[in-house]
């Protein structure tokens, strides 16, 4: 488990027992849920004491990364976890070579505008994350796409 500076929240991978109650969740939100189990995925579970209260993943293709299946429980919502779990997410697809990191979504641009997001045209994304099963196919066609350049980490001094 990893602590996430400034909160109570600790991150863990997913464990297989609970990715059905993540499935739940992305399903009463109507976001996608049949790719979970697919090789490029990776998804994180974010508690708070002993309780999950959040959810995060992402597909890694290089430099380029999707971030994928975000989601609070619906009683811990505007509260900061939105913000610090997909920070603690993107940093660490950044630690795994991410540099620039893509999402799609039709519920929460402002959410995403707010954490540096920026809509792009579909066509200016790269091939592989144009591939993901949830561009390609699951998600709606008009659902924005957007972008966020990941800065790299400072050099440590010696
Ligand atoms: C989107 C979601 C993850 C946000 O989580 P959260 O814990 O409520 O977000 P935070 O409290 O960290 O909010 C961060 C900022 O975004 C804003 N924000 C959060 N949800 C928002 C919304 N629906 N509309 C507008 N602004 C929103 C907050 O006001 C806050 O802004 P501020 O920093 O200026 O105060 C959560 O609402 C959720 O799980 N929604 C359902 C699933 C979903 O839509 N996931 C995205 C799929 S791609």
């Amino acid at each position: 488990m990893t602590a996430i500076a400034n909160t109570a929240l600790r991150a863990e991978p997913l464990a297989d027992e609970d990715r059905p109650s993540l499935a739940a969740l992305l399903d009463a939100e109507g976001l996608p849920s049949s790719d979970l189990g697919g090789p490029d995925v990776r998804l994180f579970a974010y508690r708070d004491g002993g309780e999950i209260v959040a959810y995060a993943g992402f597909e890694l293709y290089g430099a380029d990364a999707l971030l994928r299946s975000v989601v609070v429980l619906p009683g811990r919502r505007r509260a900061g976890q939105g913000r610090a779990m997909v920070s603690a997410t993107l940093a660490e697809a950044g630690r795994l070579g991410a540099t620039r990191v893509f999402l799609l979504t039709t519920t929460a641009k402002v959410f995403f505008e707010r954490l540096g997001f920026a809509a792009i045209d579909r066509a200016s994304a790269p091939a592989a994350i144009l591939a993901t099963r949830q561009i390609a196919g699951l998600c709606p066609s008009s659902a924005p796409l957007m972008v966020k350049a990941l800065a790299r980490a400072p050099l440590r001094e010696r």
